[in-house]
């Protein structure tokens, strides 16, 4: 039974001295990067043993560098910054690209994260000689649109799958693809592999989106001050079936990707496997906070998160000294716009067929997924 069959990480962590591939892992500190630097290092990881960089722009926080791998500062959107610090990685056999920029409108989405791509890219492919393939994580948006354009756009029916024609919109996952294309043309045998998670379940407060983590902040906030939990979303969010992505099912994935020559340029879906309600994880997360939750009701007015935290700075530096957290301000840890937007549409899943068909067939449980990542969040005392 193969590693991802089994669907579980081996315990034995020694640092391996010889390495059979090289990882550059771009993004390391984000909500899939992260869990990237934790697995590709372990002994037993399909493909290793393996040697990783890890690349960000921020100083490597406390709680990635616990993992045995090599950090380096670099901004991507800088391409001379980029070509001076990643042409030098002569060894890098596999990158695992799992980073973005937002920006207000898509088109300058697509012109920032094609840049970067491209950056990295041209940077890595041409001094590389044994590279091999490239992961680029996109994401549900490939089907669903830009966030931006939510409402305008006509849809193909739910559950997606992976050779739906694309929307005729500006979307920065087709720019990354269609670089993508390009650049593997330039080296021979060089193979490629997209993956479109939906939202991630995941640990990194440096993450642009962590729905777990912002929702764990408003819990800590209602708890504090003696508040109920109210769901900030619509009924059809509160009570239809949803899906969502385990961050280290992603990791496992494109290490799948990466290793397997059934999964060689093509593009995979990448959810758990299973569905949920809202309304069952607001009930785990009250209990996870021991604070009391409301459930939906009819006819109120709409409470955003946005709207319910935009006062709450303070309240948060609170929490966090009284509580001796990770020092982290509000505007980090708690993106509201993006928990306002996922509790509130209804029913939108895709298929995990294909990425069956062609031999991955991990998957989580999404409750479980949840509460692990909750706990998570509060072992490395990012929330209490
Ligand atoms: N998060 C989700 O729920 C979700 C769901 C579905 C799809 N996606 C998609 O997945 C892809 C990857 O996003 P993610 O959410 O996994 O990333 P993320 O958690 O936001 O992490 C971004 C990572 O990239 C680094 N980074 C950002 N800008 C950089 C730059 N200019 N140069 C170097 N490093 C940079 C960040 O650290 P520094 O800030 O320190 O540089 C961080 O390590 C995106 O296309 C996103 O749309 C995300």
């Amino acid at each position: 039974m193969s590693w991802w069959w089994a669907g579980t990480i081996g315990a034995a962590k020694a640092r391996p001295t010889k390495h059979q591939s090289v990882a550059l892992v771009v993004g390391v500190t984000g909500i899939v990067g992260n869990s990237l630097a934790e697995i590709l290092p372990l002994s037993d990881t399909p493909g290793g043993p393996w040697k990783v960089y890890g690349i960000a722009r921020r100083p490597q926080p406390s709680w990635n560098a616990d993992h045995p791998i090599t950090y380096i500062q670099c901004d991507i959107s800088d391409p001379q910054q980029t070509r001076h610090k990643l042409s030098k990685l002569i060894d890098v056999t596999h990158i695992f690209y799992a980073t973005w920029s937002s920006r207000p409108t898509e088109p300058e989405n697509c012109a920032v994260n094609g840049a970067m791509l491209r950056n990295v890219l041209e940077a890595v492919i041409p001094h590389a000689p044994n590279l091999q393939h490239i992961c680029l994580q996109t994401g549900r948006k490939h089907y669903v649109g830009p966030f931006a354009m939510q409402g305008q756009i006509k849809l193909n029916d739910s559950p997606y799958h992976e050779n739906l024609p694309r929307l005729d919109t500006p979307n920065f996952y087709y720019v990354q693809e269609d670089i993508l294309m390009e650049e593997v043309k330039k080296k021979e045998g060089l193979t490629w592999s997209v993956h479109r998670p939906s939202v991630i379940f995941g640990f990194s407060p440096y993450s642009l989106i962590n729905i777990v983590g912002c929702l764990c902040v408003y819990a800590a906030i209602c708890k504090h001050e003696g508040t109920k939990l109210k769901f900030p979303g619509t009924r059809v969010g509160w009570e239809d079936y949803m899906d969502a992505s385990d961050a280290e099912l992603t990791a496992e994935q494109l290490i799948w990707a990466a290793v397997d020559p059934n999964a060689k340029n093509e593009a995979f879906n990448c959810s758990n496997g299973d569905v949920y309600k809202w309304k069952h994880l607001w009930k785990a997360l009250a209990q996870k906070f021991e604070v009391e939750y409301e459930e939906f009701v009819d006819g109120g007015e709409r409470l955003t998160l946005e709207e319910m935290m935009k006062d709450k700075g303070e309240v948060w530096d609170q929490i966090v000294k009284k509580k001796g957290l990770v020092p982290t301000k509000l505007e980090e840890v708690g993106c509201w716009w993006i928990a306002d937007y996922v509790l509130t549409y209804g029913t939108i899943l895709d298929s995990m067929n294909k990425s069956k068909e062609h031999g991955f067939f991990g998957f989580r449980n999404s409750i479980s997924s949840f509460a692990s990542w909750i706990d998570k969040m509060k072992a490395y005392k990012i929330v209490p």
